[in-house]
Parts: structure tokens; sequence; C-alpha cells
């Protein structure tokens, strides 16, 4: 018997190497490389064999001859997903939604096709029993007729019920489940993984049903099996969230057939999840009148702004080594900005316990929030609110200095919209004449000192 091809590859960044390797030349990590099985050595598969590609279908066609005309998509009936796919589903695409176990994968995929009635949907359930699925289903208190469950992690048997059935689309939940019998090693690692996705890539190009893939994120914050899979499919979308908070971020990380900036919300209620159309209200439902610690910023994550509350927390050591520790911020820039604070401020901190979160449990990546995280440390310190009116947005340099920050203006609309009285920016952000329009009153700041004269006087 022929035996196997085999390759080596790299589990963190998927680099193929023929032969096994300690250090990952690409990414650097050690001991990451696993054996694969390629294919079967097939003879009538070599190159040489020209004739092969005698039939073959494809042609060469002239640029100026393709039609650019408008793609189909599938509405999702979910405002959030369509947007995040770049205006809905496209026919024949393997999408892999990625997070966290329990943040609400399978519920985001049973909710959306639930809506979607007039599609033959099969979902392959490696995870839950059938049963769970349904009541999953009645949770979520709608009805679909044509809503097949599989509960099978083969992947052949997998693809002979595809045949029978002949879904309009595919779920599959989850791609670390499915194994294949052609791959010795076990279910989830890399081999199957890489086997399995390239299967049901093949699949849905072939036939072009859409087909979704759910997959785990490991601890580091990568899908297990990570950049091999990630390689494969056509989009990977990234559900985020803190699971002791009810809001979840859907996060658009690739996209062969859209921007990749776009960003869904979520609330996740007994019922499901809800779309929030509006993410401000993840701040506007709390009153922290008169509260030290509190800073309000006007951030843009994705394409959207939306105005977000920064807390903070400083209290006096209670050990010889203080704490600092960071919630939905980068715990590094956080001990940056508390030494801006200390050497531009003067402020005493080495002594001190911080404590930083970012309301709703969302992480934020937007360096404008900076302006906020350091007022709000600094009100906790000094125990003085700032006014519920005031918004802020600026990047902080290492000297201090407030440097401007991209989309200036739709942050200002939107802090205008909900109300707020004033908004702190970086000075030169804003071209002379938008000032003047503006209802809302517009502070312009060069440096921190000036933006806490303005808050704290
Ligand atoms: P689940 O979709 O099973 O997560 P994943 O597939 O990512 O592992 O969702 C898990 C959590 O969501 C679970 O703790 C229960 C909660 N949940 C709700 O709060 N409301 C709901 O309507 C549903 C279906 C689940
Ligand atoms: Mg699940």
């Amino acid at each position: 018997m022929a035996k196997d091809k085999t390759t080596f590859v790299c589990c963190q960044c998927g680099n193929d190497s023929p032969k096994w390797l300690g250090k990952c030349p690409v990414c650097g990590e050690w001991n990451t490389y696993e054996e694969i099985v390629v294919a079967k050595t097939n003879s009538s598969q070599k190159l040489t064999g020209l004739s092969n590609y005698e039939n073959q279908k494809s042609k060469p066609l002239l640029l100026n001859n393709i039609d650019s005309g408008e793609e189909i998509r599938i509405n999702m009936g979910d405002g959030e997903l369509n947007r995040v796919l770049g205006g809905g589903l496209v026919p024949g695409s393997l999408i892999l939604i990625g997070g966290e176990p329990g943040i609400g994968k399978s519920t985001l995929v049973m909710q959306t096709v639930l809506k979607l009635k007039n599609y033959k949907t099969l979902y392959i359930s490696g995870e839950e029993s059938a049963r769970q699925l349904k009541l999953r289903a009645e949770r979520l208190g709608t009805e679909h007729a044509n809503l097949y469950i599989l509960c099978e992690t083969n992947l052949e048997a997998v693809f002979s019920h595809i045949n029978n059935l002949k879904p309009d689309l595919l779920i599959v939940d989850s791609i670390q489940t499915i194994y294949s019998e052609r791959i010795e090693s076990s279910s989830g690692s890399v081999s199957q993984i890489r086997e399995s996705a390239a299967a049901f890539l093949k699949f849905a190009k072939a036939t072009s049903i859409p087909t979704l893939l759910i997959g785990h994120i490991n601890k580091e914050g990568s899908i297990a099996g990570p950049k091999v899979l990630e390689h494969i499919v056509d989009t990977v979308l990234q559900f985020e969230g803190d699971q002791h908070y009810m809001y979840r971020i859907l996060r658009n990380i690739k996209n062969r057939f859209g921007s990749t900036f776009e960003l869904g919300i979520y609330e996740m209620r007994q019922d499901g999840l809800r779309e929030v159309s509006n993410p401000s209200e993840l701040l506007l439902t709390q009153n922290h009148e008169g509260l030290s610690g509190m800073a309000i910023a006007a951030a843009i994550e994705g394409i959207r702004p939306f105005l977000i509350e920064t807390q903070s927390l400083v209290s006096t050591a209670a050990y010889g080594t203080p704490q600092r520790s960071a919630t939905g911020f980068d715990t590094r820039r956080m001990n940056m900005l508390l030494a801006v604070l200390e050497k531009r401020a003067g402020f005493k901190l080495v002594q001190k316990d911080v404590f930083l979160n970012i309301a709703g449990g969302l992480h934020i990546n937007d360096p404008a929030i900076d302006l906020s995280v350091i007022s709000a440390i600094l009100s906790s310190s000094l125990d003085i609110p700032i006014e519920r009116e005031v918004c802020m947005s600026g990047e902080v340099g290492l000297s201090g200095e407030i440097r401007p920050v991209n989309r200036i203006e739709q942050r200002i609309q939107e802090a205008e919209k909900l109300g707020f009285n004033k908004i702190l920016i970086p000075r030169n952000n804003l071209k002379g004449s938008d000032k003047n329009n503006a209802q809302i009153q517009i502070i312009e700041v060069k440096k921190v000192e000036e933006a806490f004269r303005e808050l704290f006087g």
C-alpha cells in the first residue's frame, strides 16, 4: 500500500515544513509542529500527467469581459450580523464564528437560523444533544419547520447525511469536535481541524451552500488550531465579551467579501441575543451623578462611534506592592498612563492600588479613550467627581501631550446627539469652521494638565 504523504504544520501560525522543527522560524514558538497527512498518494494526480488538465472546466477570462454586477447576499434577518458580514451572507462562503466556550456562539447561530425560515438548514452538533438544542430553540421562542439537527462527529458520516438531505444552509457546531477516519490523530488536533475545514470548504465552493463553522478560542485568545483554520475560511467572526456581563461584541477579523472594520453589538437576555443598534445605550442606563472615578469617552470601535464609561478606583495599597488591574483595557497601557500621571500631574501613585474597568465588560482598542482613563484615575484619586455632562476623546502621549484622534467629527456628533454639553478634544484636531456650528461646547486641550484644570478646576 502506498504510504500517505505527510507534512509538518505549526499549530500557532500554520507554517508548513517538510520536516519536524523544534522552533518555528516564522512565529518563533517552540514545540508547535505536528505531523499531518496531506493526501493519499495517487499516481494519477502527478503533475506530469498533463492530460488530466485537458478536461478542465475553468478557463481564463478577459478582465474586461468579467461582469462585476451586484453579488447576491442572503439577508440573515439580523442587522448586526448582516453588517458584520458586509451586507449579508455570500452563497458558497465558509464562515468561522470563534469565541470562548459559553459566550453564546451556539445561541447566536441557532437564533439566526431560526429566522431563516425559507432555508432548509442542517445543524450538525458535536457538542450538545438534540434535546439540548430543542430546549435552546424553545427558549429562543421561534419555530422552524425546515431545520434538521444531526448529532454526529464523523466527517464521512456527516457528508453522507448532507448528500441525502441536500440542505440550503449548513452549520457545524463545533469544528473541533469533527473527526475524519482518514486521519489518525484525535479530534480537535490541527490535522483533524485542517482536514475537516478543507472538506467543508470544498463542499461550500462546489455546491454554493453557505457553511458556518463554530470554533472555540483557547486561552491565548486565538482560535484553537488557529491560523490553519483562519487561512482556510473566507470570513472569521469573533464573538467576545465577558461572561459575567450581558454585552457581546461580534468582530470581523477576516473577510474576503467586505471590510473588516465592522462590529456588531448584542445583549444576552433570557430569551436570546438582542441586537444593540444604539451602542451608547450601554452607558446611558447608568446614573453616576456625584460619583468620583467615572469618565465618559467618545470612542469608536469598528466604524461606529459610541460613548462609554471608564471607571477607576484608586486606594491606598494594603500590601507592599501595589496592585494594578484593568478589565477591558490593556494593563501595560494603563501603567504607561499612570507613569504620565505621576510625572505630569505630580500625583504619587506609587503606594496606591489602581483598578480600571470599562463599563459593560467590553474591550476597547481605540487609543482615544486614554484621556478618559487618565481622568477617571485622577478623579478617583482626588475624590472629585467629573460633571455628568462632560465627555472626552484623545490619545495621551508619553510626555503628557494629547494627540489627535481619527474621525473626531463623528465623536462630537455622537456626544451631541446624546445630550452632552461639553467635550474635551485634542487641539488642532478639528478644523475651525466645524467648531462654531456645534451645539456642544468644544474644549481643545493640548496637554493633560490643561484637561485636568478644565475638569477639576
Ligand atoms: P451558548 O450559546 O451555549 O455558548 P457557546 O456556544 O459559545 O458555548 O450560550 C451559553 C450561555 O448563554 C449560557 O450560559 C446560557 C446563556 N443563554 C442566555 O443567557 N440566554 C439564552 O437565551 C440562551 C439560549 C443562553
Ligand atoms: Mg456551543
